[in-house]
């Protein structure tokens, strides 16, 4: 991991000014003295509203006529193909939609899922799930059969929202899954040649039939709204699991942190909703706002996004240090073909955002990237830096108005300014996560002394920045994507070929790290290249495109303690050439 410490004195502190009026936050003392949550729910969000706390109804129904008729979503597809929804299409639509669910028997705590590319489908499903009162699971696009297993089955879905081409996968796994009662096919193009099974529903055909009112139920703050599943240490990945009340902090840190000021801006934020921060800023935050979003359904391109930034005229753009790593690669000269005169806003998020991107963002957008730190457990923004305040690049910034922040040395007691320890939040935002679905006990081991343990390293300086020093655990960060060893190992392990898999985050200029495997093979099999790409894409397909080993290393044997359990560390240790420290418990 790089340590974002050192670099500081290369690159001086941008102290910026903010006209007064321009920014939401004028000054960050002032605001982080005086901010309650309950406050901004009541002032800003009418909360709480005579059906409770639901997100969706505060997103899509209850806005003024005004905001009703603004565009909620500028959609454009991978072929260019536009689609625009108001608010109050967006409203109607998802009625339909929670009717076409609550047709289907599905009751409130019921877990649903949305397993579909970015179209705006995911939208208008996701939202009318929540309208019935379930728990929405998304499911990234990306991700293959074992994946989508492992999620489903330990959430105890009953029903799948996905498409044509993304049902096969689903196909290949539902006889393991029984308590899935129904799955929805949304088929824009009409393309499914099949007749529907009597599990299947054909979304179209039961929109058409569906009314355009519902009345949404009372909504307890405290009911679970969402379940993100995000990887840790051991095991398989679990759901952490957020409440309504979360949009609390999703609008306040979208209002201060992302400045969003509805009445004028075009938003981007470029993350995929199957990860928390496509859901929380891509559609919970800036939609309780009344702001207007821009999607886009196709990949990664630097021409594309940035004819995406010059079309739409995007004014505030919320992206990750991996895209901009990309964007600095394909150079300066593709980014001077552009007009960027409408952006005044960019932020970044998930994983370490070097100094260097940061001020090339000046030099190229006329504005720096802001660095933005939260995890799918916090569910909103938690350190950040802010419009009004000067950026130290490289830092993290400072805790978010209504976040108290701290550094604990290993028995969770606090440090002083200047000192490296685990970066430490009183779990008080309202978008804290509830619990990992089905896993108290593990939930409630993230919390010590009345602090969450964010499993990240870090340390504050005299100025009460924070700056990012690495994970605590073995977790791999490739690209802004979390990315457990042992979910890796497990799908490596099922390889005819392979005996033993250990798992390791390789440090990369581009991606932050890459996943490197180290396998030792059954007998019968020797290493080839064949036998490596096979392997490769054996875990491709089955777990994620963004998981996969991109190294792999063939020993004859894997490092063990003595009751067989791989050591990570020490074949990370290896790997960069690092000392192998305490090895007493090494096997033989
Ligand atoms: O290690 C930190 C890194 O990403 C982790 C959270 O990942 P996830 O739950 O997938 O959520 C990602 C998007 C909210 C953190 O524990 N991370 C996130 N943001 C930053 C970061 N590391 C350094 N700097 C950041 N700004």
């Amino acid at each position: 991991m790089p340590n974002s410490t050192e670099q500081t004195s290369q690159y001086p502190t941008i102290h910026k000014s903010v006209a007064p009026g321009t920014a939401n936050m004028q000054d960050y003392d002032l605001l982080y003295n005086n901010f309650n949550w309950a406050s901004f729910g009541e002032s800003t969000l009418n909360l709480p509203r005579a059906n409770g706390v639901n997100k969706a109804s505060i997103c899509l129904d209850d806005h003024p006529p005004a905001v009703m008729q603004r565009t909620a979503l500028l959609w454009q597809a991978t072929n260019g193909d536009k689609e625009t929804y108001t608010f109050e299409e967006l409203k109607r639509k998802t009625n339909q939609f929670a009717n076409v669910l609550k047709d289907l028997g599905v009751q409130k705590g019921d877990r649903v899922f949305v397993y579909l590319e970015r179209i705006p489908e995911i939208f208008i499903t996701l939202f009318g799930a929540l309208k019935v009162g379930a728990v929405v699971g998304p499911l990234f696009s990306a991700f293959g059969p074992e994946a989508i297993k492992d999620r489903l089955e330990d959430s105890g879905a009953v029903l799948v929202i996905t498409s044509p081409d993304l049902k096969d996968r689903l196909d290949s796994v539902l006889p393991e899954l029984p308590a899935i009662r129904h799955v929805i096919l949304v088929d824009r193009q009409q393309e499914y040649g099949h007749p529907l099974k009597t599990h299947e529903v054909r979304y179209e055909t039961a929109m058409q039939n569906a009314s355009e009112a519902f009345e949404v139920p009372y909504t307890d703050p405290d009911d679970y709204s969402i379940i993100h599943y995000t990887s840790g240490t051991t095991g398989k990945p679990k759901g952490a699991v957020h409440r309504h009340a979360a949009v609390i902090a999703q609008a306040a840190t979208a209002k201060y942190i992302l400045d969003l000021q509805p009445e004028k801006d075009i938003y981007w934020c470029t993350a995929d909703p199957g990860w928390v921060t496509g859901t929380s800023y891509g559609m919970f935050g800036p939609w309780a706002l009344g702001a207007t979003l821009l999607v886009y359904e196709g990949p990664f391109n630097a021409e594309s996004w940035y004819q995406l930034i010059q079309d739409y005229k995007v004014t505030v753009w919320y992206t990750a240090p991996t895209a901009i790593r990309m964007l600095m690669k394909a150079g300066e000269d593709v980014a001077a073909q552009y007009n960027f005169s409408s952006l005044r806003h960019l932020c970044s998020v998930g994983e370490p955002l070097n100094p260097e991107a940061v001020v090339w963002g000046q030099k190229v957008f006329g504005h720096v990237f802001h660095d933005t730190w939260w995890q799918t457990e916090t569910g909103a923004m938690h350190i950040c830096n802010y419009p009004c305040m000067p950026v130290k690049p490289g830092s993290m910034g400072k805790p978010f108005p209504g976040v108290v922040a701290g550094i604990l040395d290993d028995a969770f007691n606090p440090l002083p300014a200047g000192e490296e320890g685990h970066l430490a939040i009183r779990p008080d935002a309202p978008s804290i996560f509830r619990s990992y679905w089905g896993k108290e006990e593990m939930y409630n081991s993230k919390f010590k002394n009345s602090w969450y343990i964010t499993g990240d390293r870090a340390r504050m300086d005299a100025d009460g920045y924070y700056w990012f020093i690495g994970r605590a655990d073995d977790v791999i960060n490739t690209a802004g994507h979390l990315v457990g060893p042992f979910e890796v190992e497990s799908a490596l392990i099922e390889h005819p070929a392979v005996a033993e898999a250990g798992v390791i985050g390789k440090p990369d200029a581009e991606r932050l790290e890459i996943v490197k495997a180290f396998i030792s093979l059954k007998k019968g099999f020797e290493p080839s290249p064949q036998l490596e790409q096979e392997i490769k894409n054996f875990v491709r397909t089955r777990l994620a495109a963004h998981a996969y080993p991109r190294e792999i290393e063939f020993l004859s044997g894997l490092p063990k303690t003595r009751s067989g359990k791989i050591m990570r560390r020490l074949l990370k240790a290896r790997e960069l050439g690092l000392p192998e420290g305490d090895t007493s418990t090494l096997e033989d």
